[in-house]
């Protein structure tokens, strides 16, 4: 099944307030749109004579030496979306080798989620996000329990300052999620009343210093995601961030940032090659993953695709939806002349004609 055809899948089996919740953005969906548009600006200039007969696509990132180059990027609430929920992505990313970034926003508590993945494989990566919570106390809560269950990174979103007007939910009336589900990774916080666990606090007012509190309660890497700005990317090398994820969140926050994907050269040049960068945000085929890594990216993530996947087809979509990308992925590797990931260079990207 293509990703196509999972999404219209997806469609047919979900409640359409849920459909909505997980295929819409911000605003007008400018950006929603962009993310996945600006792909087609891109061509690849392959390189001839010097493939290989097998190609290694292994990524290594934080946490998750010899990973799949496509990790599953955090998204909220999988048990809307199929009965055996955040389990079932678990148990098919572990089997295909790719990186869970489960969060704060999921409706099963992370230590179950990682038990999940170890049902699949023996050492599964899962790394777990969240958003720096104006009591520092909570987010050391939060950190402790990231790293009891075995996480093996923490991923800090920080273009959330304030959560983002999400055109179709608001029209729905979707904000709170249906009775008997919770953001289970809340519940017993510092602060956190028993009852309201739909609820994920955001601050503008949070800061740099809020990002280094959270380096100094753990010792597990941290990654910054939702980075679109090489100053701030500059900013975070120093700090001491262990990767960034160059996102604009699917285009659920801001609906005026440019495509994930053309940040992404500014981005990596800033770091030039200090952290590693990651990119999510409309990537839906393998040439995609192809121009995201020649640009600079160790690893791309990918939020919708695996959302359809699991509403349509359980573990088992998951694991077609990421095994269709990473053999798209290799294919096209092949065709530009990769023997692995690190052949694919920035002078094999073409911008609407114009080299880089
Ligand atoms: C998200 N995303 C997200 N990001 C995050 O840091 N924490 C979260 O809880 C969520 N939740 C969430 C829910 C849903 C339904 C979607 C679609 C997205 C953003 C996500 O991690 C990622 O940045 C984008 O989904 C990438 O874009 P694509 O692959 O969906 O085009």
């Amino acid at each position: 099944m293509t990703l196509q055809a999972f999404r219209e899948a997806a469609r047919t089996v979900l409640d359409p307030v849920h459909d909505d919740y997980v295929a819409g953005g911000a605003g007008e969906e400018r950006v929603l749109a962009a993310n996945e548009r600006a792909f087609a600006r891109y061509s690849l200039l392959p390189r001839v004579l010097r493939g290989a007969e097998a190609r290694d696509i292994a990524a290594d990132l934080p946490g998750a030496p010899g990973a799949s180059p496509v990790v599953v990027a955090p998204t909220a609430f999988h048990r809307l979306l199929h009965p055996d929920g955040e389990r079932a992505t678990a148990r098919a990313a572990a089997a295909e080798g790719a990186v869970l970034v489960t969060g704060v926003a999921s409706t099963t508590a992370v230590a179950d989620v990682v038990a999940a993945a170890r049902e699949t494989a023996a050492e599964p990566a899962v790394w777990f996000q969240l958003y720096p919570h104006p009591c520092a106390e909570v987010t050391a809560a939060l950190v402790r329990r990231a790293e009891d269950a075995g996480c093996s990174a923490l991923v800090v979103t920080v273009d959330s300052p304030v959560f983002g007007r999400r055109t179709r939910d608001l029209r729905n009336g979707f904000s709170d999620l249906p009775p008997g589900y919770a953001a289970e990774n809340m519940r017993g916080l510092p602060g956190t009343p028993p009852d309201v666990l739909t609820d994920i606090p955001m601050s503008p007012a949070i800061g740099w210093e809020e990002v280094t509190e959270i380096l100094g309660v753990t010792s597990l890497p941290v990654l910054l995601k939702g980075v679109l700005h090489p100053a701030d990317a500059r900013l975070a090398a120093d700090r001491g961030a262990a990767g960034l994820i160059v996102s604009n969140h699917g285009g659920r926050q801001c609906d005026a940032v440019p495509a994930a994907v053309d940040c992404l050269p500014a981005v990596a040049g800033a770091v030039a090659g200090r952290i590693p960068v990651l990119l999510d945000g409309g990537i839906r085929r393998g040439s995609d993953i192809a121009v995201g890594l020649a640009l600079g990216a160790v690893a791309v993530g990918v939020g919708r695709p695996v959302a359809w996947g699991l509403a349509a087809g359980g573990e088992s979509g998951v694991r077609q939806v990421l095994a269709t990308l990473c053999d798209e992925y290799d294919h096209t590797l092949a065709l530009c002349g990769g023997r692995s990931n690190a052949d694919l260079t920035g002078d094999m990207v073409v911008r609407e004609g114009l080299p880089w």
